[in-house]
């Protein structure tokens, strides 16, 4: 079964895509000598914008094909998602789900009004959760059924949290949000961590906003993720930062380059893969 784990926070530009994109390339990377079927990671962009998607597959991302992942939560019967997954531009082992963003935002229009709303992402997913180890879900800046569609197939939520007073204020209704979805369809669904992103640590504002994160979310509280030109340049480049600074020589073990992004973000996969139980011992090559 796959860990499936969705980025959320219902404010935009607080890092949900950046986090979502390089936590999928980062993980494909560390993960890419274990055997076949243990090593691939599906990304799902909830976001009609489709920023995630264009950092993982840009080329192929301008001719998206007819059939995409409004049609998985829209059409009944919805189409095969096997069909429709697509390899990623630089890592092998990462996948997407192709979207486009006038059918997305048709599909969030048109879901409320029809049967089992809420769980249509998750029931699409079913078929290929043996195929992934880890599914990585970005979603877009609204409570609504896209984002609703991604909670309801998660295991785990990393909430990326801008290090500002803003966006510490901003976080009850998505709390709302994930016990409303742990109550009526997912118990066991987990907040991960919460993850200060943008953080400029020399500003004294953020340095305590970051002491006021951790006596609020304690252990939940994720190392942050600085402000950096290379995640801003990298995500211009549609590329994950990994690719875009990659290590000298890279292996699975290193994927930290001499960039901070990258060694922040790989502290974040080694965090995620410990948590949950990913088993180093199955490693091959
Ligand atoms: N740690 C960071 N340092 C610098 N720029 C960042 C950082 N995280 C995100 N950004 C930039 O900020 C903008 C918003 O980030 P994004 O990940 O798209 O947020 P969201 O998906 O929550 O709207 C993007 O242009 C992105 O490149
Ligand atoms: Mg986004």
């Amino acid at each position: 079964m796959a860990i499936t784990i969705t980025i959320a926070n219902e404010k935009g530009g607080v890092g949900k895509t950046t986090t979502a994109v390089n936590l999928a390339a980062g993980i494909a990377l560390r993960i890419a000598d274990h055997s076949d079927s243990s090593n691939r990671v599906l990304l799902v962009d909830m976001d009609p914008q489709v920023h995630a998607l264009l950092a993982v597959a840009y080329e192929n991302h301008q001719n998206t094909p007819p059939v995409s992942l409004a049609a998985l939560l829209t059409e009944s019967p919805p189409p095969s998602i096997q069909r429709l997954i697509q390899r990623s531009d630089y890592h092998p082992n990462l996948f997407y789900v192709p979207s486009e963003r006038a059918a997305m935002i048709r599909a969030a229009r048109e879901l409320p009004a029809l049967m089992a709303n809420e769980t249509r992402l998750a029931r699409a997913l079913a078929p290929v959760q043996n195929e992934y180890a880890y599914i990585i879900i970005d979603t877009p800046p609204n409570t609504g059924d896209l984002l609703i569609n991604a909670l309801v197939s998660a295991d785990q939520v990393i909430i990326p949290v801008e290090t500002s007073y803003l966006g510490v204020s901003g976080l009850i209704e998505l709390q709302r949000t994930i016990e409303q979805v742990q109550t009526h369809f997912k118990p066991q669904l987990h907040i991960l961590g919460y993850l200060p992103t943008m953080c400029e640590e020399q500003r004294s504002e953020a340095r305590e906003i970051l002491e006021e994160m951790s006596k609020r979310y304690k252990k939940l509280m994720l190392p942050p993720i600085h402000k950096s030109s290379d995640l801003a340049y990298a995500h211009s480049s549609h590329m994950d930062v990994f690719t875009y600074r990659p290590p000298r020589s890279p292996s699975s073990h290193n994927i930290v380059s001499s960039s901070r992004a990258t060694r922040e973000y790989a502290e974040l996969i080694d965090i995620v893969l410990k948590q949950t139980g990913f088993r180093k011992s199955a490693r091959e090559g």
